[in-house]
């Protein structure tokens, strides 16, 4: 079948059932192969994976664990190198180290390698000539090579926060340098050739928070550092093997996680920066476009029940061109510029009663419109200041009235049409007891699958104030009928639930992976084209093996390989490294690890 234009390139490949394999399913004609996993080396001088002596040293060198973002960068021109980046989101230490006797009886040389787990990596890649195919290059200099890690790595705070006395400590009294970075979950590749990183849930690290003063508790809750306990359930204890995760001691230490991080992978001694211009709250990821007067314009997703989608668009403009001089500048436009959150309009609110039943107009849709909460230095938030807004950006979005959403996840522009795409993977709470009502944005209480939100700016401005909206796709199993897929036939469909990240295909077709299929089968990746006659028309790619959620994922520029993250595989209550719960990739332990799928005749992926 013919492409009919962007976005609606045919997706030919036959879709892969629903499965609880535990292994990687491809389509027919398509192979597979882990491309990196946790523990392999990346810097040299890394040691052999040991998994009875695991040392900070070691992992700080090696592949972190459950790796999330994919970004993959060419470094040359005839798609033979590239650099992989990859986020190391958090760590399963019941699957890491054998005899697991619960994080209190961790050593703190156990802690330190959590620690060292987490962050991010950069790894140089080469193709397997002639395929989709590709593998770390294990040969040679590969002078990119480099793990950020939460142990030891510097950050530079900027923006208008920066300095700001709520990011004071003891240790860096000038509130300007962050050691690591926590929760790296999405992220995006930027125009200019970075990569943005999300911390989201990094309030689990913190204890203490019993201890604060009165005026801030309501501020650590709002962000889940629970005030109610010294030690919260589900904290990390990380604080055994560093103090400034205790807030008795370092009170301000969380408010410098939360951030979008920046890292440059093509100057590896460059120091990665945390954005406060960005705002701060659970940050799922944030992906980059540049508007049409040349403003570049972030859109993110704060990954809670009830919370908001933001954007943020720069003071200053892209320089297109690789100079030095253009690179240095566009270096700069996260440092600067104006934060909003979005407030969605309904246009059949009357109707919406919960059960995912359209409305009589035929689509769950609105306007809507971006409030703006500080520009550079000048809050528009009652009682708050800039610093304030930017540090406790979840407070002003209530203050302001922004909607509250289904768990926004990725959120990212298609650079072809500039229609941005946003995951609401669920909220069981939706509509349940006090909590806030479904509403055409969010159409069905107790949500357990999740939907797509389509966001279409007006005039296709990425800059303008005003959008539209509407969700293309509600997910679940197609015979449900609180399902829609854009009016496609559903027959067609393969079911979905839970959708997490979002990526585009050269050709504009839209790519979901899935963390937490509320179905019962096993998470996995999906493609639809989004515009032309396919709309709709969902596919299933690939499932990834038990436990696992999909991450990433990444599509090359040249269309002919997939990548994704499998993480977390076997993370299933009561399973150990002795007890695995899947044995993939290596048929022992389970270890996360990163995907490249290709087409076996070389053609390009989903067509
Ligand atoms: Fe780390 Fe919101 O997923
Ligand atoms: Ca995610
Ligand atoms: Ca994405
Ligand atoms: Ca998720």
């Amino acid at each position: 079948r013919p492409s009919t234009g962007v976005g609606s390139g045919a997706l030919t490949f036959k879709p892969i059932p629903p499965n609880k394999l535990d292994t990687l399913v491809v389509p027919n004609g398509y192979d597979h192969a882990v491309v990196i996993k946790w523990g392999d080396p990346v810097l040299p001088g890394a040691p052999e994976f040991n998994l009875h002596h695991q040392t900070a040293a070691a992992q700080s060198k090696q592949f972190g664990y459950n790796n999330d973002f994919v970004g993959v960068l060419p470094l040359d021109k005839q798609g033979r190198r590239a650099l992989l980046v990859v986020n190391h989101e958090y760590t399963n230490e019941d699957l890491m180290f054998p005899g697991f006797p619960g994080l209190d009886g961790l050593s703190v040389e156990q802690l330190r390698t959590a620690m060292a787990a987490h962050g991010m990596s950069v790894v140089e890649l080469e193709r397997v000539a002639g395929t989709g195919q590709w593998k770390p290059v294990d040969k040679g200099p590969r002078p990119y090579n480099r793990r950020v890690t939460a142990l030891s790595t510097k950050f530079d705070l900027t923006g208008p926060a920066a300095g700001s006395a709520w990011l004071k400590t003891a240790a860096d009294p000038k509130g300007r340098t962050v050691v690591g970075t926590l929760n790296n979950c999405a992220g995006g590749v930027t125009p200019w050739g970075t990569v943005l990183s999300g911390e989201e849930n990094f309030n689990q690290y913190f204890v203490g928070a019993d201890a604060a003063p009165a005026e801030l508790k309501p501020k650590l809750d709002r962000y889940g550092i629970s005030t109610a306990s010294r030690y919260p359930s589900g904290s990390r204890k990380w604080e055994r093997a560093d103090e400034r995760f205790d807030l008795t001691k370092h009170p301000n230490e969380a408010h410098r996680f939360g951030w979008v991080v920046e890292i440059d992978p093509f100057d590896p001694e460059s120091r990665p920066r945390k954005h406060t211009a960005m705002g701060r709250f659970k940050h799922e990821g944030a992906n980059v476009i540049v508007a049409k007067d040349g403003h570049v314009v972030a859109y993110m997703g704060d990954d809670e029940r009830f919370d908001y989608l933001y954007k943020f668009v720069s003071d200053k403009k892209f320089m297109k061109g690789n100079s030095w001089a253009a690179r240095k500048h566009n270096l700069t436009l996260l440092e600067s510029g104006t934060l909003y959150v979005a407030k969605l309009d309904q246009t059949s609110a009357a109707e919406i009663d919960g059960s995912g039943k359209l409305p009589t107009d035929g689509a769950f849709n609105g306007r809507g419109r971006w409030i703006k909460l500080v520009s550079g230095n000048r809050s528009f938030v009652d009682g708050m200041t800039a610093a304030d807004v930017l540090t406790f950006t979840r407070l002003a979005g209530d203050k302001v009235g922004a909607t509250k959403m289904d768990r926004p996840e990725d959120v990212e522009p298609s650079l072809l049409t500039g229609k941005v795409y946003v995951a609401l993977t669920n909220n069981t709470n939706r509509g349940v007891g006090s909590n806030p009502k479904a509403d055409e944005a969010n159409p069905r209480t107790a949500n357990k699958h999740g939907q797509i939100l389509e966001l279409v700016e007006d005039r296709n401005d990425n800059a303008s104030e005003t959008f539209a909206w509407s969700l293309p796709i509600v997910c679940g199993d197609p015979t449900d009928p609180s399902t829609f897929f854009a009016g496609y036939d559903k027959s067609k469909v393969s079911p979905i639930s839970c959708p997490d990240n979002v990526a585009f295909d050269a050709t504009g077709n839209l790519w979901i992976s899935t963390d937490g299929n509320a179905l019962g089968s096993n998470d996995g990746l999906f493609a639809t084209a989004v515009e032309g006659p396919e709309r709709g028309h969902l596919k299933q790619f690939l499932t990834v093996p038990l436990g696992a959620e999909t991450c990433g994922p990444f599509i090359t520029g040249d269309n002919r390989s997939v990548f994704v993250a499998v993480q977390h595989p076997g993370e299933i209550t009561g399973a150990s490294v002795e007890n695995p719960a899947s044995n993939w990739p290596d048929g022992d332990y389970a270890k996360p690890g990163v995907v490249v799928t290709w087409r076996l005749d070389g053609g390009p992926v989903g067509s």
